[in-house]
């Protein structure tokens, strides 16, 4: 049993570990609310010790990730973002992975992350995000049209993947021939323990081997097209890129962009739009609100954000040894930033377990917080609230059609499947 209870004069307090890392414990009830509630009364940075992973800190309030994610030079994401369970240290210790070889700025610490942020931040900027309206606005226009007058579907395989997918594929100069492949390649690589999604291969280091190679055979090609005929898109910034020094990036640097720009941008977008439609499903009311006003939109984004919190943690190591809200954290030690807790914390949030889409000041973290704010926020906004605003304006009847599934993983959280049943007006 992999209980572990924390003593101390007032830190007393049993949690199983487990239901905050294990994938099928999030595949079979989806994120741990009522252990995050506990924690945050009782224990808010707790020692953890789950059977099979990887130990850690779980940081559960908003002020202390904050505390956290605004020390990069104490808290570094260089040693890893993601709680390994035992079979994945033992292959890291293997090598020879190429997704691990592969350096990502997610993964890099300042002050070289600044230098390889700057290469595409220009581009993710509010104004160079806006030229890309039309994209976004016209991909859930012609989905949403897609689904007909009534029916049924299950929401993600038809708009939730659908749309993400036909935004990053047109930046990022991949094929609409190639989508679909795409599609199924980044579903493996973020399915985590899900058996229904994983690779079959002989095992997950393979797997992963499989899967980087048939990235990099991708990306590659459209890297060589942009080098050699660059236009005015990601696709061609990225395949040209240089350090501010004046140095080439060099290819693993270049291929771990794209797939960076890629797997970030992709299911996070995902599980927050069908996040959004259950929660409409459960509260009609809140989308008609929306639909009879429309400037509200982009207040129903962010609490969408909070509410789905499609990034469930991200993880740090203390560089040094140091003191977070009076525990003593040793150097090398791991912290699990737990956004989705932050995203419900009493001390922040009026009510957090209501769903509420005039909700203002709405000071989520679901993008991170400072050094590594979602690059990709501005993007993800921007596709989000053409999609919310293209559904209030036109269902008329939204209700499920059977019960939503979860997908087993801890890390990128949400729903696999959601079986509705709509009826929906022509686009005016
Ligand atoms: C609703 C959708 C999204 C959510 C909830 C989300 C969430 C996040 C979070 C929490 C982080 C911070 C990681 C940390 O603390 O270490 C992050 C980083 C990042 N995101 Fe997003 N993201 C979304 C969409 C996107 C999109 C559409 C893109 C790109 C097109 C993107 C690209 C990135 C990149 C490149 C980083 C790393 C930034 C860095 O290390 O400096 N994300 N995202």
């Amino acid at each position: 049993m992999s209980q572990v209870t924390e003593s101390g004069p007032s830190h007393e307090v049993a949690i199983d570990p487990l239901d905050l890392v294990a994938p099928d414990r999030y595949g079979r009830s989806g994120a741990p609310h009522d252990v995050w509630t506990t924690l945050r009364a009782e224990s808010p940075v707790h020692w953890c010790e789950p059977a099979g992973f990887e130990t850690f800190w779980a940081v559960t309030k908003h002020a202390d990730i904050m505390e956290v994610a605004g020390q990069p030079e104490v808290y570094s994401n260089a040693h890893g973002i993601v709680v390994l369970n035992d079979e994945q240290v033992a292959a890291n210790l293997e090598g020879g992975n190429p997704l691990r070889d592969m350096r990502t700025i997610i993964e890099m610490d300042p002050p070289t992350h600044r230098l390889y942020r700057k290469v595409a931040s220009g581009f993710f900027t509010p104004k160079g995000i806006d030229q890309l309206d039309e994209i976004v606005a016209s991909s859930a226009r012609a989905l949403v049209d897609a689904l007909g007058d009534e029916g049924e579907c299950d929401f993600i395989e038809r708009i939730a993947q659908r749309h993400p997918l036909r935004v990053l594929a047109t930046i990022l100069g991949i094929d609409r021939d190639d989508e679909e492949r795409v599609l199924e390649l980044t579903q493996q690589l973020f399915a985590g323990d899900d058996p229904d999604i994983q690779r079959e291969s002989t095992s997950r280091t393979e797997a992963a081997k499989e899967l980087g190679t048939e990235f990099y055979i991708l990306f590659d090609r459209i890297i060589n097209d942009r080098r050699a005929h660059p236009r005015d898109d990601l696709a061609s910034l990225l395949a040209n890129a240089m350090l501010p020094g004046g140095e080439a990036l060099g290819p693993l640097e270049t291929f771990g962009y794209y797939l960076i720009v890629f797997s970030a941008g992709h299911d996070t977008t995902r599980n927050a739009l069908s996040g959004a439609l259950a929660a409409f499903v459960d509260h009609p009311d809140q989308l008609a609100l929306v639909g009879a006003h429309p400037e509200l939109a982009r207040c129903a984004v962010e609490e969408i954000v909070r509410w789905t919190t499609p990034v469930n943690y991200m993880k740090r190591t203390a560089l040094q040894d140091t003191e977070l809200r009076g525990r003593q954290v040793r150097e090398g030690e791991r912290l699990t930033l737990f956004y989705a807790s932050a995203n419900r914390d009493e001390d922040v949030f009026d009510e957090p377990f209501r769903f509420d889409v005039t909700r203002q000041p709405n000071r989520h973290l679901g993008f991170g917080w400072a050094e590594h704010f979602c690059l990709g926020a501005h993007l993800a906004r921007a596709s989000m609230h053409a999609l919310v605003q293209e559904l209030a304006s036109r269902v008329e009847l939204l209700e499920y059609a059977g019960a939503p599934t979860q997908t087993a993983s801890s890390f990128v959280v949400g729903l696999k499947t959601l079986p509705v049943r709509y009826r929906i007006r022509p686009a005016r």
